[in-house]
């Protein structure tokens, strides 16, 4: 599968493969072994690639029904490779091999849509005749692609979120210079390959890999990139938005979701079912992650119960093992950073019903009870495979504590009365609000952003696209 030398990876730029001003390692995250290298890019060969993507942007040669063709090709050629690409993760995020290829045909059916929305990509007739004095005018809006798109991709999900960025962008018409996550960049250059291979013209896409505080710094300060689309954290996020100013951005970030079981819940085992498969997939490292757990005090016992039974049954350990539930996080340190909040959480008055274990780079799904809103475990975005289970008697209170977060981006809410489910719709501040599942839903077609520190904009490749285009207006006087 993987062989034993480091395999290098050379940036993308202008359509040529190119090394860089020095390495990057990118290191098995299980086992800790190098098994590939990226090149560091230069801020010279950043400003190269920027050009190549606005030159190639004002050429513009590629008609919808190309992009369409191009990215369909595209999402044949992963559909061959699905296991090689599903590999590439196991090694460099982490991942089971289970989330891998779940991850990987996710990924796909991204990329096809984004094909299919490159040939709807729709403006608005403006009835401006209806106005006096314009009787003889003709109005409409057509979307137009913004220019260069500056894509930073984030390491959880390296594939499909990568692609969340790519065909949408390309869809639309733009160009695209890509930093992916200096720990899982490999991927990244996968899918480049095969859009290569699939026939998309040189120039279309550029691919600059190296440390955010560099390459992806170098990135907001050229000016001639129109539009930035991000996924990471809140603080990055802020970074990029101070820096780029007027320029349109895109900013998918963090979250510390609450789900809501309600004493009428249909099923509780499904929604234990839920809850923990949801809390512990990718190692718990998703932005719509299940972190805190808001039970009603009826079935809270009962939920508690069950749910330790069913953490208790994980198997955590080697990813690339077919039974593994729980692979690494992402470094060692990830895994320190947890284990100090759960042992900060405890001197706290937390009660660990079950985990708070580290070995290496591994963190054992935890259930914690007893928490309060202000310890780091509920009201930070834990990133790992954490459940925090609140009582609560009234629903009001309920939706006030799941509110209470600096994030809003998904919230999962479990009951069967279709008035509360209404209810919840309204009060609960967030980009998501999901009903009888949990926070961690997400069909790639639908609108996935959030409110307040969740970050601002729309992903989903419909939803994208308006985000990737201008709105032009046009009006014709005859
Ligand atoms: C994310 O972490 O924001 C992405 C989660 C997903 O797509 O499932």
């Amino acid at each position: 599968m993987m062989s034993e030398q480091p395999i290098s990876y050379k940036n993308y730029i202008a359509g040529s493969w190119v090394e860089g001003e020095g390495t990057i390692p990118v290191t098995n995250k299980f086992t800790g072994d190098t098994y590939a290298f990226v090149y560091q890019t230069s801020r010279d060969q950043v400003t190269e690639a920027v050009t190549s993507a606005k030159e190639t942007f004002e050429k513009d040669t590629l008609s919808p029904t190309d992009r369409y063709h191009i990215l369909s090709k595209a999402a044949d050629i992963m559909k061959e490779r699905k296991e090689e690409l599903a590999q590439v993760m196991v090694a460099e995020v982490g991942k089971t091999i289970t989330d891998a290829r779940t991850e990987v045909d996710r990924g796909i059916n991204t990329l096809v849509v984004s094909a299919e929305e490159a040939k709807r990509i729709y403006g608005t007739g403006i009835p401006i005749q209806g106005e006096q004095g314009n009787e003889g005018k003709i109005s409409y809006t057509m979307r137009v692609p913004v220019g260069v798109v500056g894509a930073i991709t984030p390491f959880n999900f390296p594939f499909n979120l990568t692609i969340h960025k790519l065909g949408p962008a390309l869809a639309a018409g733009n160009t695209v210079v890509l930093k992916p996550a200096e720990v899982t960049p490999v991927i990244a250059m996968k899918i480049t390959e095969i859009l290569e291979e699939a026939g998309l013209p040189k120039g279309y896409l550029q691919v600059v890999n190296g440390y955010g505080k560099d390459t992806g710094q170098y990135l907001l300060e050229d000016s001639r990139i129109a539009k930035y689309t991000f996924t990471g954290s809140a603080g990055v996020g802020k970074h990029i938005k101070a820096v780029t100013g007027i320029r349109k951005v895109t900013l998918e970030l963090g979250n510390n979701s609450p789900n809501i079981v309600h004493h009428d819940v249909k099923d509780l085992d499904r929604a234990v079912e839920l809850c923990t498969t949801r809390a512990i997939a990718n190692a718990g490292q998703a932005c719509i992650s299940v972190q805190r757990i808001f039970v009603h005090e009826d079935r809270y016992d009962e939920f508690v119960e069950k749910a330790k039974n069913r953490v208790e049954r994980f198997v955590v350990g080697d990813p690339s093992n077919e039974a593994t539930n729980i692979g690494p996080l992402i470094s060692e340190d990830a895994a320190k950073r947890v284990e100090a909040w759960v042992q900060e959480a405890e001197s706290q008055g937390a009660n660990v019903v079950t985990g708070g274990k580290r070995d290496g780079s591994l963190y054992h799904p935890t259930i914690l009870t007893d928490v309060t809103a202000d310890m780091k475990v509920m009201c930070e975005e834990v990133f790992a495979p954490i459940m925090n289970i609140v009582k609560y008697s009234d629903i009001d209170e309920a939706f006030k504590e799941a509110n209470a977060s600096d994030f809003g981006l998904q919230v999962g809410v479990f009951t069967a009365d279709l008035d509360l489910a209404m209810k919840a719709t309204k009060k609960l501040e967030f980009g998501g609000v999901i009903i009888n599942n949990v926070s961690t839903f997400r069909a790639d077609i639908m609108p996935y952003g959030g409110v307040k520190d969740s970050g601002l904009g729309k992903e989903g490749p419909k939803y994208a696209i308006e985000e990737l285009t201008d709105e032009r207006l046009v009006v014709i006087d005859s």
